[in-house]
């Protein structure tokens, strides 16, 4: 028997608990609600990307405030006199707060420092971290207007502020020098690079510095718990006690712990049985031509982290080895584009199209194409009606912290029938074991699972599946942000900080 599933519900309930007189903020880069302007019309939409997957559904259920960098083009009309606009914008149950930055800003801190330096830093994707002082230099001016922002929100007033990811390392040092009042709690959604890696960033004492500023620090896996310990120890000498999973930085110590991040199963699991998904699966049967065919599925922000072009490979020598699948078997590959005016993307974006016109150009008869590649940024309810069409789903990631994709995947099928095919450099491989695992270097073996998956027999198909439903709807989202509330507020009462009573 697992633990109780964790609900909405009871998620607010403890929330209310623990976090009680405090007021939660949230802070990210990214902002879950982008507004355009068209035609002198405002539209939103909800951004791409496991951080927003996970953390809005939190939002809705417990309120608070997220503080977020505004770069939607509409998003400056949307927002109210203080840069405040309630979200989601059909049933608000939240304040979003919006941050501002020049170009100038945007891209040093982001896709400067975050994503050229950081990003190929943290994933074993073989591309090498750009490091460059002047990116450096506006990271860290951003990080303090993100400061200035919070601060500015918090208003003196009790609070828990719980940053997310990368892009914002120094933001708690920043916070608890203002005010060591303040809770300070921080995910970080990628991996951790071993010792040896992390050693080459110029900056990385700062950067510890930074995040050790937290009371609560959190990974997905303990692997990359481990590395940040090993490297704040070697860099900075900071005291690790590992048996608590404590690093002690400037004698205040910060709770360093994996908390393996998931989705709103329960969500999923109700949306992926709606009318509207049954209609968009007779449509997309139809205009796709995938009746009476087996249909693999991938779905990926474009990236190179993913593995996206080794994928295209498999299925090639997929085809190449099992001829008689030609015209049976059909991959739809849908894909958001993302950091596009970063170099790595572009050229990422031109490597999949030539592999893609490689296996597509070989292998397409008259009637029968074996990859249709959707680089649009689709809808939720097409994304929702592929899940269940997709006969297998395909996550190759080179290296990922978590990868979302598979977890949504498996809490869509409500049939319980699908083969998920996993890297096992994901972090959803180490709960996720009864997919068929299969490293994506490895072409030969990756054909070989395409096929197992192809044949695998119904009943197999169950069995795994069901089990795989089983962790997925325990290790849901609401248990991942329990655990990390609860530990957020621990921290903060281990602390030598007095605490306010709550
Ligand atoms: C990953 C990161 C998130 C990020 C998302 C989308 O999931 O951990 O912080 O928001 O990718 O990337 P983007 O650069 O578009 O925000």
């Amino acid at each position: 028997m697992g633990e109780p599933t964790w609900t909405r519900e009871k998620l607010q309930r403890l929330v209310q608990r623990e976090i009680s007189d405090y007021q939660l903020i949230v802070v990210s880069n990214r902002q879950p609600y982008v507004h355009e302007l068209v035609e002198g019309k405002l539209s939103y939409s909800s951004t791409a990307g496991g951080l927003t997957t996970a953390i809005d559904p939190l939002m809705q259920e417990c309120g608070g405030t997220w503080v977020a960098y505004g770069g939607g083009k509409g998003d400056y009309y949307a927002v109210d006199e203080n840069n405040r606009i309630q979200v989601p914008p059909d049933d608000p149950s939240y304040t979003l707060r919006l941050v501002w930055l020049t170009e100038q800003e945007e891209q040093g801190y982001y896709a400067g420092f975050s994503n050229e330096g950081l990003w190929p830093l943290c994933h074993n994707a073989f591309i090498e971290p750009t490091f460059k002082t002047s990116d450096w230099e506006t990271y860290k001016a951003v990080n303090n207007v993100f400061a200035k922002q919070v601060l500015d929100e918090i208003d003196g007033r009790p609070a828990a502020v719980f940053t997310q990811d990368y892009h914002l390392a120094l933001l708690p040092r920043l916070l608890r020098d203002a005010d060591p009042d303040i809770i300070t709690g921080q995910f970080w959604h990628i991996p951790w690079p071993t010792y040896e890696i992390f050693r080459i960033c110029p900056w990385g004492g700062e950067l510890l510095d930074g995040l050790l500023g937290n009371d609560l620090l959190g990974f997905h896996i303990g692997d990359h718990c481990d590395n940040f310990m090993e490297a704040a120890s070697r860099v900075l000498g900071s005291q690790v006690h590992d048996e608590y999973n404590l690093v002690y930085q400037r004698e205040e110590p910060t709770l360093v712990r994996p908390f393996p991040i998931s989705v709103d199963f329960e969500q999923i699991n109700l949306e992926s049985q709606s009318p509207e998904v049954t209609e968009e699966i007779d449509r997309l049967l139809e205009e796709l031509d995938l009746g009476g065919k087996i249909v693999g599925l991938g779905i990926d922000r474009i990236d190179y982290t993913k593995g996206i072009p080794h994928r295209i490979r498999a299925i090639g020598r997929f085809f190449e080895k099992n001829p008689e699948q030609i015209g049976k078997v059909v991959f739809v590959q849908a894909g958001v584009m993302s950091r596009a005016n970063i170099h790595a993307y572009q050229l990422l974006s031109d490597q999949i199209d030539l592999e893609l016109a490689a296996v597509n150009g070989r292998f397409s008869n008259d009637n029968w194409q074996p990859i249709l590649y959707l680089p649009d940024d689709l809808p939720a309810v097409t994304l929702a009606a592929l899940r269940r069409i997709a006969r297998f789903c395909v996550v190759s990631s080179l290296h990922d912290g978590m990868n979302l994709v598979a977890k949504e995947y498996v809490a869509s099928r409500f049939d319980e029938d699908g083969v998920l095919i996993l890297s096992p450099f994901t972090g959803s491989a180490h709960e996720l074991i009864d997919s068929v695992i299969v490293n994506p270097y490895a072409t030969e073996a990756f054909a070989d699972a395409i096929l197992e998956a192809v044949e695998m027999p119904y009943e197999e198909r169950r069995e795994r599946m069901i089990r795989m439903r089983s962790v997925v709807e325990e290790n849901n989202i609401y248990l991942w942000a329990a655990r990390l509330f609860v530990d957020m507020m621990q921290g903060a009462r281990r602390s030598r900080r007095p605490i306010r009573s709550y």
